[in-house]
């Protein structure tokens, strides 16, 4: 299972209970709780994965309660990556959506988009392959969008997780949330980044950043 990081304690109450497990993330917030995303889309570029095990690697938006984190994540345990979109784990809970397997180095376009005033949907594509899911999530207040390494009992040894024209959409004209660092938790991530693109239009702001390189531990 996936979980977010302010659920860790419950995390190791309960489903991974045996595994420890290590978290690498970086987090951008709102800047404050009446402003939402409302869309975050990247190209997410699949490690050469080493071995089958549970790696866990995932863009994600959490809620203001942190009740928990709409993600797609892309999954080692098999020996091969498979990468599928759904909701962690309960309130409401939700089947978790459709996938496809995913080869190393090859890039899967990733859109999460807020369609309407009950649905987010999930497109995932990569090559022919492509899912749409949709998840009754608009009701949460997502405050929060990370990009992600969670690791049971293995270590971050694929080499560097690249996520390509990372683009952000908010409810707000404020923009430093998107021009200042994102929050590296922990500092546990050495990372490079180019410097993101903000615009506003009709009281949405849109942060665009080309290239967000997570090289490895720190
Ligand atoms: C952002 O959207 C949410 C959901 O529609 C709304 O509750 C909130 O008031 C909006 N905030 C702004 C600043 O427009
Ligand atoms: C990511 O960083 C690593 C380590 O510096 C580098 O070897 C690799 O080329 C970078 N990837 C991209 C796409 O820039």
């Amino acid at each position: 299972m996936k979980f977010n990081a302010i659920l860790l304690v419950l995390a190791s109450l309960c489903l991974e209970q045996a595994s420890a497990v290590t978290w690498y993330f970086l987090r951008w917030y709102t800047p404050d709780t009446s402003a939402e995303f409302i869309k975050f889309s990247m190209d997410m570029v699949a490690p050469t994965l080493p071995q089958a095990a549970t790696y866990y690697l995932w863009p994600g938006l959490q809620d203001v309660g942190t009740s928990g984190v709409y993600q797609e994540v892309m999954d080692g345990r098999s020996g091969t990556w498979w990468i599928g979109a759904g909701w962690c784990c309960s309130n409401p809970t939700l089947s978790w959506g459709g996938g496809f397997n995913v080869a190393g180095q090859t890039t899967t376009t990733i859109d999460m988009v807020r369609t309407d005033n009950t649905d987010w949907t999930s497109t995932l594509t990569q090559g022919t392959q492509t899912v749409t899911d949709v998840f009754p999530l608009s009701y949460k207040n997502f405050n929060q969008a990370l990009l992600a390494i969670e690791l049971y009992s293995v270590a971050w040894d694929f080499g560097p997780l690249v996520f390509k024209n990372v683009v952000m959409e908010m409810n707000t004209t404020q923009t430093a949330w998107c021009t200042s660092a994102p929050e590296n938790y922990n500092s546990a991530t050495s990372y490079t980044m180019s410097t993101p693109v903000v615009s506003t239009s009709n009281g949405i702001t849109t942060c665009s950043i080309a290239l967000v390189n997570m090289t490895g531990p720190a």
